[in-house]
């Protein structure tokens, strides 16, 4: 395997695969890549721009969290870079379009941390319905107040859940496995899971549910999405939580409705500013209320999600370094071509112009070079082909491959 700079004339081996994990990733994804060969180094903390730059030199992956930020400046100097691996779900802290057009892939953990969401959901509504946070706030105070008022069972209410993705529709699952009635309202056509019902219109939803629950994503339409108007049309005494997007819930609104005694309680675990570091302070309208529980955004948050996390990104970051696979790439066009050992394998990253693939196979057929098997994908401005052919290519058809005016990176990859 090698990158375009200066051609790829040798291959580098999996025992030369250099990796940088940063900011405490969890060991299971430095185990994962020792165990196929790869020098690894691990750091705790988060580098800044400069300490990125001089750490990340001879560096073929990069596996980084939420606070290392990857620009397009750290990028320029890291010619050997060839994945960054963000071992969480956002990917808002690496320039993609940078990355993209330097033919570096990017990775992350779309789903590792979803059943932990899902999780808390449950026990949130739980914990709601019976004012448990109220009571043992009551003890903690020395007030002894056992009372039944307030508080009910789950089973046979109904439950709405407003965006019905990979967490939201895990959750009607549970939820239906607890006793609820499940509907649901999507922008999206989706597929309805065991009884669940989906309603056609955010209001048809609102006006049947006991609890409402948003899993919505973070597009910009969906600011300000939940406010007084759907709060109003929530039936009396219902329950509400937000563990998708803070700045979904209008937060002054709930507050009124909460203290009105419309909304019988609500549980929030993203909110519209949320402090930046650890220990900041957390100012927000719902401190202080009743039967409202607050979260500091924990709801992924768990032991076995980063350990999921930990292999699932680490395993991505093995396939594309060693086999050029990109399935389930924030950046790339997605390709995984089945690996076959006795075939040697191309990678190219191309920009998407006409013709591209025809040069390519012209180029080889000229060489008489045999093509056993090939994948292309675009994606936006971006090409990826993978190319396995029976026999070793020599180092003038590489280089002529990676003088087209087109290429953006070629790697062999066996
Ligand atoms: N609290 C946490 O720690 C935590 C952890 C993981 C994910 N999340 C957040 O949870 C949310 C859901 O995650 P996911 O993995 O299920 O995402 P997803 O992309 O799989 O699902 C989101 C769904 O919401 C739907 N949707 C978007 N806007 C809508 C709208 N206005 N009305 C109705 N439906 C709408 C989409 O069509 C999609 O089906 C995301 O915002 C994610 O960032 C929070």
């Amino acid at each position: 395997m090698t990158t375009t700079d200066p051609f790829p004339t040798s291959l580098l081996d999996d025992e030369d695969v250099r990796v940088l994990l940063l900011e405490n990733i969890h060991a299971d994804g430095a185990d994962f890549l020792r165990g196929k060969g790869f020098q690894v180094e691990t750091r705790d903390g988060a580098l800044s721009e400069d300490e990125l730059i001089e750490a990340i030199q001879g560096v073929h992956l990069l596996g980084i969290r939420s606070t290392t930020y990857v620009t397009d400046k750290v990028l320029a100097a890291a010619p050997d870079l060839l994945a960054i691996g963000a071992f969480c779900i956002g990917t808002n802290q690496i320039d993609l379009a940078a990355t993209s057009k330097r033919g570096i892939a990017v990775f992350n953990a779309p789903y590792s941390n979803t059943r932990s969401v899902v999780e808390l959901a449950i026990a949130e509504i739980i914990s709601l319905a019976r004012r448990l946070h109220e009571k043992s706030t009551d003890m903690h105070n020395g007030v002894w107040n056992k009372s039944a008022a307030g508080s009910h069972e789950v089973r046979g209410r109904t439950l709405g859940i407003v965006g019905y993705g990979n967490i939201g529709s895990q959750l009607s699952v549970i939820a239906e496995a607890l006793g609820f009635k499940v509907v649901f309202f999507d922008i999206d056509d989706k597929l309805a899971l065991g009884n669940a019902q989906r309603c056609s219109t955010i209001e048809e939803l609102l006006q049947i549910s006991d609890v409402v629950t948003l899993h919505v994503d973070g597009r910009p339409g969906n600011a300000g999405l939940f406010g007084a108007d759907e709060m109003a049309q929530m039936k009396p005494r219902a329950l509400f939580l937000n563990l998708s997007r803070g700045i979904a819930v209008d937060t002054a609104a709930l507050r009124s409705h909460i203290e009105s005694g419309h909304i019988a309680g609500a549980a929030l675990d993203v909110f519209p500013v949320e402090p930046k570091r650890q220990g900041d302070p957390f100012e927000s309208d719902l401190r202080g209320l009743p039967n409202v529980i607050l979260t500091p955004h924990v709801g992924g948050s768990t032991e076995e999600a980063q350990q999921d996390i930990g292999r699932f990104v680490a395993s991505k970051l093995r396939s594309y370094a060693s086999f050029g696979g990109t399935s389930l790439s924030v950046n790339m066009p997605e390709i995984n071509l089945p690996v076959d050992s006795t075939k040697h394998r191309l990678a190219l990253v191309h920009r998407n112009a006409p013709g591209v693939l025809a040069t390519i196979n012209g180029l080889l057929g000229e060489h008489e070079v045999n093509i056993e098997a090939q994948s292309l994908s675009t994606r936006g401005e971006i090409g990826y082909v993978l190319t396995d052919v029976s026999a070793e290519i020599g180092p003038d058809v590489l280089k002529e491959l990676a003088s087209l005016p087109e290429t953006v990176r070629l790697r062999q990859l066996t």
